[in-house]
């Protein structure tokens, strides 16, 4: 949703940049701005500026430079529209309804909200005071967690002693209730069912902080219960557009480079338990390409950390086929595999920390590496299973979006390719040219400009104006002053050129006597032919790039000259020839 910009400009005009920023800043008046000490470096002396006449701030030692928006957003984590929501509420503004639904929505998601986090506060309750929770809180003991988890993760148990949706209903409205998803209607016995009853109970936030759904885990494993039972997909929660712990792993981008992804729950509150808190977990489903865009505004490198069982290793290859169409020049993602059957959860708290950041920074291997060494493990002597190989890398490289990480991607590929197939190589390492692609027209392409020389193909552009626009030529004459041609069949034809019209007016190419060989070559190697082509009713265009290629050609003859002279020069050592290729040089300088 867009906001109109009169409503953004009214934020503007009632708040001041230095009324913002002095909230976290200490602003000192100077002249017609402000100084203080940048937010986003730690310095000693003062390089952050706000100018309140021109509306923005500006950070001299980190170049960062914005309006109000900008500057919560940045130092506060938010996003625009919660940017914008601080900022109307820190300007006594009504907070902006956008339509009718907008507005139905609002109060929807308002109502679904607090019963969400209502729901979550009174089973953690359930959890820290009720007798009949006394399993489910020694097997989180158990399982190495204390009250300082259930706090930060407002964990809960789901007891069965109360019928909480008939305290619902008191307040809510069924549609409403039904909306969050944590009840379900049982036909059988005629009424709603707690969708979590006996499990211990995850409360999944959105990126700003608010409880949209739930993760529930039975206590006591029982073959015919899942382990874990998710929230439903609702108009709040859209499982593959939200992480586990999103919400608070962002904050930490300010401070860490890259962020964890793992699978699980107690994955990420075993990694929080021991110190490492830049970790979030997808939702149960597999991993989508909007849940890394999300991630890639954050944190520039994602380390994906599935289970090192079979399932996660299974995983994990999906979601690196699934991805790294999305990947970026500027971002990274890597996986890292763990041994043993471990989860990220047992192995940190196995080994530690610092283990699992060392094995983190030395083992994990860039999503090319892993799809590429993935396949290559899967790939037999058999000819036919290379091909498929070798076809499989291929297509999952062109499907990258960004045109330079499909290009070296697929260098990549092939390059590791190529040392599969050493004899193939070697003959083509003698010709001196490897084609990745050796399309039947490239290749004979190729074989005939091969032969040309450099000054031959600028010719033909040249000869390629003039049968192009002649008329425009004509009006130009004078440009052809001092032209002169190198190779003996582009003279013949440019010679032919100038006898049958007068001056190139209305030249008719169809008349010229020559060979058609020698017209079809300049039709089909002239370089310029794509450009002047699309440019035809650019006059001064096609005129400019004539120019530059008459300029060229006047230059190929001074080298020519030049190098004459020079080999002169080292024979006869005269000071007449040194003279005359000083003068050339300066010559050539001027063109
Ligand atoms: P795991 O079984 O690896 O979870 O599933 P875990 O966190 O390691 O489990 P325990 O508690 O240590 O044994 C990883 C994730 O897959 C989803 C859940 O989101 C879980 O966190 N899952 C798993 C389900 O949705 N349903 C299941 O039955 C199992
Ligand atoms: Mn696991």
């Amino acid at each position: 949703m867009k906001y109109p910009k009169e409503y953004l400009d009214e934020i503007k005009t009632r708040l001041k940049v230095s009324t913002v920023v002095s909230k976290t800043v200490k602003l000192k008046k100077r002249g017609k701005e402000f100084v203080g000490l940048s937010p986003f470096k730690t310095e000693k002396t003062p390089s952050f500026t706000v100018n309140d006449e021109k509306e923005f701030y500006h950070c001299f030692s980190t170049s960062e430079h914005g309006n109000i928006f900008d500057f919560v957003m940045k130092t506060q984590n938010l996003r625009f529209g919660e940017a914008v929501k601080m900022l109307s509420n820190l300007a006594g503004m009504q907070p902006y309804t956008f339509s009718k639904q907008d507005e139905e929505r609002e109060n929807k998601w308002k109502i679904y909200k607090s019963i969400c986090s209502n729901f979550t506060e009174f089973y953690k309750n359930e959890l820290l005071k009720n007798e009949n929770s006394i399993n489910a809180k020694n097997y989180l003991k158990q399982r190495g967690l204390s009250g300082v988890e259930v706090k930060n993760f407002n964990l809960g148990f789901v007891t069965e002693d109360l019928d909480y949706y008939k305290i619902l209903k008191k307040d809510f409205d069924d549609e409403i209730i039904k909306q969050t998803g944590l009840f379900y209607y049982d036909d059988k016995k005629k009424k709603y069912i707690s969708r979590f009853r006996n499990r211990i109970i995850f409360p999944i936030n959105n990126i700003s902080g608010n409880i949209i759904g739930f993760g529930g885990r039975i206590v006591d494993d029982n073959k015919n219960l899942a382990k874990y039972i998710n929230s439903p997909e609702t108009p709040f929660f859209k499982k593959g557009s939200n992480l586990y712990n999103l919400d608070k792993a962002r904050k930490l981008s300010n401070k860490l480079e890259d962020v964890y992804l793992v699978e699980g729950y107690m994955d990420v509150i075993g990694l929080s338990k021991n110190g490492i808190e830049n970790a979030v977990a997808n939702l149960g489903t597999a991993l989508t390409t909007k849940q890394i865009q999300i991630l890639n505004q954050f944190y520039n490198h994602i380390i994906i950390c599935f289970d090192g069982d079979q399932s996660g290793y299974k995983a994990a290859l999906r979601a690196a086929e699934n991805i790294i169409d999305e990947l970026k020049p500027d971002k990274k993602i890597s996986f890292l595999l763990l041994e043993d059957n471990l989860d990220p959860d047992n192995y940190v708290n196995k080994f530690g920390k610092d283990k699992f950041l060392e094995i983190s920074d030395q083992q994990s291997i860039p999503i090319h590496k892993f799809i590429f060494e993935h396949y290559s493990s899967q790939t037999n002597e058999n000819p036919s299973s290379k091909a498929i190989f070798e076809k499989k890398l291929r297509e999952i490289a062109s499907n990258i979006k960004d045109s330079f990480v499909k290009k070296y991607t697929l260098e990549y590929f092939l390059q590791k390719v190529s040392e599969m197939t050493p004899n193939i190589n070697l003959k083509l390492n003698k010709n001196n040219k490897i084609f990745p692609k050796s399309l039947a027209k490239t290749k004979k392409y190729y074989n005939e400009t091969k032969s040309l020389k450099s000054f031959e193909i600028k010719e033909f552009s040249f000869l390629y104006i003039l049968l192009a626009k002649p008329n425009l030529i004509h009006k130009n004459f004078h440009l052809l002053d001092n032209v002169k041609l190198y190779s003996d069949e582009n003279k013949q034809l440019y010679n032919e050129i100038l006898i049958q019209s007068e001056n190139l007016l209305n030249l008719n190419v169809q008349k010229l006597n020559v060979d058609k060989n020698l017209i079809n070559r300049v039709m089909n190697y002239a370089s310029v032919k794509h450009i002047i082509s699309k440019n035809l009713n650019y006059e001064e265009k096609i005129l400019e790039i004539f120019e530059e290629i008459i300029q060229d050609l006047k230059n190929y003859e001074l080298e020519q000259r030049i190098s004459e002279l020079e080999s002169k020069f080292s024979q006869d050592m005269s000071e007449t020839t040194f003279n005359q290729i000083k003068e050339l040089k300066k010559q050539q300088k001027i063109n």
